[in-house]
């Protein structure tokens, strides 16, 4: 087993630079962990564009690749990550967007609290909290969801705990144990109010679109 570290700011400022290439890499030969990712993006674009509103926020939006494309088309970004690095490339194809240095394992910043989105987005990001803090982050999301609107979540992910186990079994060597991937049945049994929408796009990838009906 990979004796790896959980990644910290830092290293995702060293990454930013070969980020889009690695995913790219990874994308182009349907392998663990980014198979079917331009898919993904693709997919979770078609859905805001079914939002009503306009205004979005994404947690660990990276080098930008799925929110400066929204941006680019008349979205209000609002962004949140801990790395500069990676909030420099981002900022360059968003000038206008609001993109904030914070942690989210800590929740939202204080500067958010009164704020509320049309859509909330993750990609490839959610996976660097464990479950408690996944949920208990979710949970405090949906108070800044407008009525009706929802979480959309594109990662490593699968249905089943038995499906995610197969696809570890055929990376042993590469496959991420400091990383959390939601198990949607799992995630589900956690927030039982809350209705969770799976889209399969690989054999360990997929889109998760939550609805909280009340939205407290
Ligand atoms: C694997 S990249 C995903 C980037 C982008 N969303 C994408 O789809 O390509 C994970 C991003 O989440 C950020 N991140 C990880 N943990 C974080 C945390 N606790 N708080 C804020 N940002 C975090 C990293 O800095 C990085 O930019």
């Amino acid at each position: 087993m990979n004796e790896k570290k959980l990644m910290d700011p830092q290293d995702f400022d060293q990454w930013s630079a070969k980020y889009d290439e690695d995913v790219k890499r990874s994308d182009d030969s349907n392998q663990y962990p980014f198979v079917a990712y331009e898919e993904i993006l693709d997919e979770i674009q078609k859905e805001i564009q079914k939002l009503p509103g306009k205004k979005l926020l994404d947690l660990g939006f990276g080098t930008g690749k799925l929110s400066a494309r929204l941006y680019q088309s008349g979205y209000n970004i609002t962004g949140i990550d801990f790395s500069e690095e990676m909030i420099k490339k981002a900022q360059c194809l968003m000038p206008n967007a609001k993109l904030i240095s914070f942690d989210f394992s800590q929740g939202l910043p204080k500067n958010l609290d009164e704020e509320s989105f049309d859509g909330i987005i993750f990609t490839y990001s959610i996976h660097h909290l464990n479950l408690e803090q996944q949920i208990h982050l979710l949970n405090t999301l949906k108070h800044h969801l407008r009525p009706h609107e929802k979480i959309i979540i594109g990662d490593v992910m699968t249905h089943t705990q038995q499906e995610m186990n197969d696809a570890k079994e055929k990376h042993p060597d590469i496959w991420d144990d400091e990383e959390f991937y939601i198990v949607t049945e799992a995630l589900q049994a956690r927030l039982p109010q809350d209705s969770i929408f799976f889209s399969k796009k690989s054999y360990c990838s997929g889109i998760l679109i939550l609805e909280s009906p009340s939205n407290p």
